[in-house]
């Protein structure tokens, strides 16, 4: 009796709190949500996809509860421009989820920090310092190093005898250059020797990474519906275990760089930056700690992501991957390989990167915002406490802005430059204004460079049998967007063999 009762005065509770914001506020239109649960119980797994539909159904800016918390998405150029730019500071605010509040220690990094004097600070630390254009210079070498390593890797596999025309496994390759050139960036440190072998820290490291992933997905099912937290509690312990783990792995990198410095002077990758720097800006030790894991976080999987679906979209046309090893050929040639200084006169590789991000953006709905405030977007009202979420995928797929937007088409962005780093609002895959991505010219070099090795180096093919119209186009689910089913190919050399080495550089 007493529970029906608890749990009748509990609905009504959340039931007048949903009618009272209802009608307090003019919200955007959505599909009908339940008491308690609100719309978890309809989302399809591909959130963006999902969404989209809905978007169809009741126009470009819907509400979505996830329980009893709204969430906003807008779907087109507009809508987009008037969150990002004309409201972007009230609306750059981040929503943390337990256990992103855990691993950032409520928001001390930057991905995971409201917009404050904090944010601003560590924002300033990283447009002016970490990604300035000539630390981006400095660290060249890493890339171009990384993605040889790739080309030798690959070569070696299918050149060997076993592997015959059978088909490699694309993201093992390219997953090993986002890993080797992040930490490599970030930590200083190649944790895998030149036959891919991982060190004892490397070992710690990806342990420590796939542990906080593991910690964060035991939290998310009652992330939405408070009154279940008690089923999931938090594990307080695992979670300072955690922490206690990655702050040991990264002290001690953190002072092999302190002592090397003594020796051979302050280097340019990440950890030196900001131990020079912390005084400077203020930077406590857990700011560092938790910028220097943003980068992995941010940093490792996008490009790799980007990489997979834009082989997948040469595969499936043939004709764009030979005109873009016609310009290879032309621009690079069969005695040297690319280098980002060849980038410039590589248009049409240039324009196949933006074309992939296009479509397949690695993060089609971005980083949720929240709003600090009250705010009207297209119209309506957005309360202080929701999230905002663009949906840049569809963004980048409108009819109404785009020709054919389902086509690979590179040479569409011959025909119109569109920006894709935050200035023009129908391709937004790093985001806009205030919380734009900050690594975008550094992805967006990695992701050219790698794309351009493995055309220039290699003819692709799909795995023998399989038609390109065959491979699987679809989406997993979650915040980052993996293809459904990892692409398999089959590469064959195309050029002299002495041009498949890894020119190894120790920067
Ligand atoms: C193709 C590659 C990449 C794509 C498509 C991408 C996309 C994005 C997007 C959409 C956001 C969210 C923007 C927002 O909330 O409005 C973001 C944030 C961020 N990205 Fe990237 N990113 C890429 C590569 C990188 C790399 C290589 C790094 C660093 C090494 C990086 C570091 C970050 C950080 C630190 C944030 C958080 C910014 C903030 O909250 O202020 N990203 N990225």
């Amino acid at each position: 009796m007493a529970l029906s009762t608890l749990i009748l005065t509990f609905t009504f509770i959340i039931l007048a709190y949903y009618l009272y914001q209802r009608f307090r506020f003019k919200l955007p239109p959505g599909p009908r949500p339940w008491p308690v649960v609100g719309n978890l119980y309809n989302i399809k797994p591909v959130r963006f996809r999902c969404f989209h539909e809905w978007s169809q159904i009741y126009g470009p800016i819907i509400s979505v509860w996830f329980g009893s918390t709204l969430n906003v998405v807008v779907s087109n150029t507009e809508l987009a421009k008037e969150v990002l730019k004309e409201h972007d500071q009230q609306l750059a605010d981040r929503h943390r989820s337990r256990s992103a509040a855990k691993f950032s220690r409520e928001g001390q990094d930057l991905i995971w920090a409201d917009y404050g004097p904090h944010y601003v600070k560590v924002r300033k630390v990283c447009t002016l310092e970490l990604f300035s254009p000539k630390r981006l210079e400095a660290l060249r070498p890493i890339r171009e190093d990384e993605v040889t390593a790739m080309v030798e890797s690959i070569y070696k596999d299918c050149t060997n005898p076993e592997n015959n025309e059978k088909s490699l496994l694309v993201k093992k390759y390219l997953g090993a250059v986002a890993f080797n050139n992040i930490t490599r960036l970030a930590f200083g440190k190649r944790f895998m020797n030149s036959e891919g072998v991982i060190d004892e820290q490397g070992k710690e490291f990806k342990e420590i990474v796939a542990n906080g992933l593991k910690l964060g997905a035991s939290l998310a099912m009652a992330e939405h519906i408070p009154w279940l937290r008690w089923l999931f509690p938090i594990d307080e312990a695992a979670f300072a275990k955690h922490g206690a783990r990655r702050d040991r792995l990264t002290r001690a990198i953190m002072e092999e760089h302190t002592l090397a410095r003594q020796t051979s002077g302050a280097k340019q990758h990440f950890v030196d930056a900001l131990l020079t720097l912390q005084e400077k800006y203020d930077l406590s030790e857990d700011t560092i700690i938790g910028l220097l894991w943003d980068m992995i976080t941010a940093g490792m999987d996008t490009t790799a992501i980007s990489v997979e679906w834009a082989m997948a979209e040469l595969i499936k046309n043939p004709r764009v991957q030979q005109k873009a090893q016609e310009e290879l050929d032309r621009v690079v040639g069969y005695e040297r390989v690319l280098t980002e200084m060849d980038f410039s006169n590589l248009p049409y590789l240039q324009c196949i990167a933006k074309e992939a991000l296009r479509l397949h953006p690695p993060t089609p709905l971005m980083l949720p915002h929240r709003a600090n405030s009250n705010v009207k977007v297209g119209g309506y009202d957005i309360p202080e406490g929701s999230n905002v979420h663009v949906n840049v995928w569809a963004v980048a797929r409108d009819t109404k802005m785009w020709k054919n937007p389902l086509e690979f088409r590179p040479e569409r962005f011959l025909e119109e430059d569109v920006d894709m780093k935050g200035h023009d609002y129908r391709l937004l895959p790093f985001g806009a204004g205030r919380r734009v991505c900050p690594g975008a010219q550094l992805g967006i070099n990695l992701v050219t460079s790698m794309l351009g090795h493995l055309l220039h180096h290699f003819n692709w093919a799909p795995p023998n049998g399989m038609s390109p119209e065959e491979i699987d186009m679809g989406e997993n689910p979650g915040l980052v967007t993996y293809m459904k089913t990892p692409l398999q190919a089959v590469p064959t050399p195309r050029l002299p063999a002495e041009l498949y080495k890894r020119v190894a550089i120790d920067i």
